[in-house]
């Protein structure tokens, strides 16, 4: 029995109260993108509609409304993930625009050709390309941390990837394919054993578990909004202050300079010298208000929650004839991967679709993850808070369907 009111919960979700194909919609494509609550969608409609203005810029009323809106929703995730300083959040696009920006401000300036990166094989391309790139810009070598076949990190090598030349660790703390839960504290202290910097690629964490970055001591941390029920186009980044403050700005701009001549231009300081050009605004306070949402609710509830979810999906699947699940790790959070004997995922998808359940299929853009277990693709269900012991049931017989009408 879930400790949260999900009907009370269901009802701040407009979206969920919808018929598709006639029947009502199951949504598991979480891991994907979230929903929206109306607390949500209310304070970026509020924000247009009574406070839109340019921040830091305006003396005027709007503009100091609009900023301190801005800057409220920046301490807000300082507090979300515990970090010391309001200073060490970076409003990004996302995930990914967070790790490009480590890639080339952070890692490029220090690299020499021979250099390693080390990633691991259950990365999302976010948490690979940028770094591929990065090598074919200097001549450092990527190296990946090993998967087991449940779907967990090797880490009998870690010792050994880690050494001299290695320049940063670059890992997820949540596998967006598998769902495994990866053991980040046990790494970073393992990396920092030897001046190696990490970052944590936490997109498919922030949603569904309390995170603290101080108590992990990760050197840089970031996410999306989307996924933990914030606008698209909005994320943020972690970094340790003193690393911050070394850092070349990525982005050249407005907002990001205190001063400009056509000699010399000063950089401003921490963290708006990564914020160039006019930020997300909108987005920036629909994220503080899906922290406020989280919290209000108790992070520690959602992640019992979802657990249950898990649990309940993960038995009922697993005694079903002709499924197999991808990724049995111990530790996992939301996801359950998985494929029916005899019938390619995207048909697996298309049918759920007809009985109104959503889910995503295909690579779940980590492509390494399907090229070890030779497979092109997974059906994927995602869970998140609003879900309910029902939707679980109605994924199960979704399966039955489809190996109805493919027996
Ligand atoms: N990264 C997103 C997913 O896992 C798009 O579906």
């Amino acid at each position: 029995m879930s400790s949260l009111d999900l009907a009370k919960i269901r009802q701040d979700f407009p979206i969920l109260h919808q018929q598709v194909h006639g029947k009502d919609l199951v949504y598991l494509d979480n891991a994907a993108s979230s929903q929206k609550p109306v607390q949500v969608i209310d304070a970026i409609s509020d924000y247009y509609r009574k406070d839109n203005a340019n921040v830091h810029r305006g003396v005027h009323k709007l503009s100091q409304r609009a900023t301190d809106a801005y800057e409220g929703s920046r301490s807000k995730v300082r507090g979300f993930l515990n970090a010391q300083s309001d200073k060490e959040i970076v409003f990004v696009r996302g995930a990914t625009e967070a790790i490009n920006l480590i890639a080339q401000s952070f890692v490029r300036p220090k690299l020499l050709a021979g250099d390693e990166i080390l990633i691991s094989h259950m990365e999302h391309h976010a948490n690979i390309v940028p770094w591929q790139m990065l090598c074919e810009q200097t001549g450092a070598k990527l190296k990946v941390i090993p998967m087991t076949d449940v779907g967990e990190l090797d880490l009998s090598t870690l010792d050994e990837l880690l050494n001299e030349r290695t320049k940063i660790l670059a890992v997820g703390h949540v596998s967006n394919a598998l769902g495994t839960i990866n053991p980040i504290k046990e790494m970073i202290a393992k990396a920092h054993a030897k001046n190696i910097p990490v970052l944590i690629d936490g997109a498919q964490a922030v949603p569904h578990m309390v995170v603290d970055v101080q108590d992990l001591d990760c050197d840089f941390y970031v996410f999306s909004g989307h996924k933990m029920f914030a606008p698209t186009g909005i994320g943020a980044l972690y970094g340790k202050q003193a690393l911050l403050e070394d850092m070349p700005p990525w982005q050249g701009g407005g907002d990001m300079i205190l001063s400009v001549s056509f000699e010399h231009t000063q950089y401003n300081e921490l963290p708006y010298k990564f914020e160039a050009g006019t930020p997300h605004i909108a987005g920036a306070i629909g994220l503080g208000a899906a922290i406020d949402y989280m919290q209000d609710l108790g992070i520690a509830k959602i992640a019992q929650h979802e657990h249950d979810l898990l649990g309940a999906a993960t038995e009922k699947v697993s005694a079903m004839d002709g499924v197999r699940i991808i990724g049995t790790a111990k530790d996992k959070a939301s996801v359950l991967s998985f494929m029916i004997e005899g019938v390619h995922p995207h048909d697996v998808g298309t049918i759920f679709d007809q009985e109104g359940v959503a889910i995503r299929t295909g690579h779940h853009c980590a492509q390494p993850i399907m090229q070890f277990y030779g497979i092109p693709a997974t059906a994927r269900a995602s869970f998140a808070f609003y879900n309910t012991m029902e939707e679980v049931d109605a994924l199960v017989t979704s399966i039955k369907k489809v190996q109805e009408l493919f027996a």
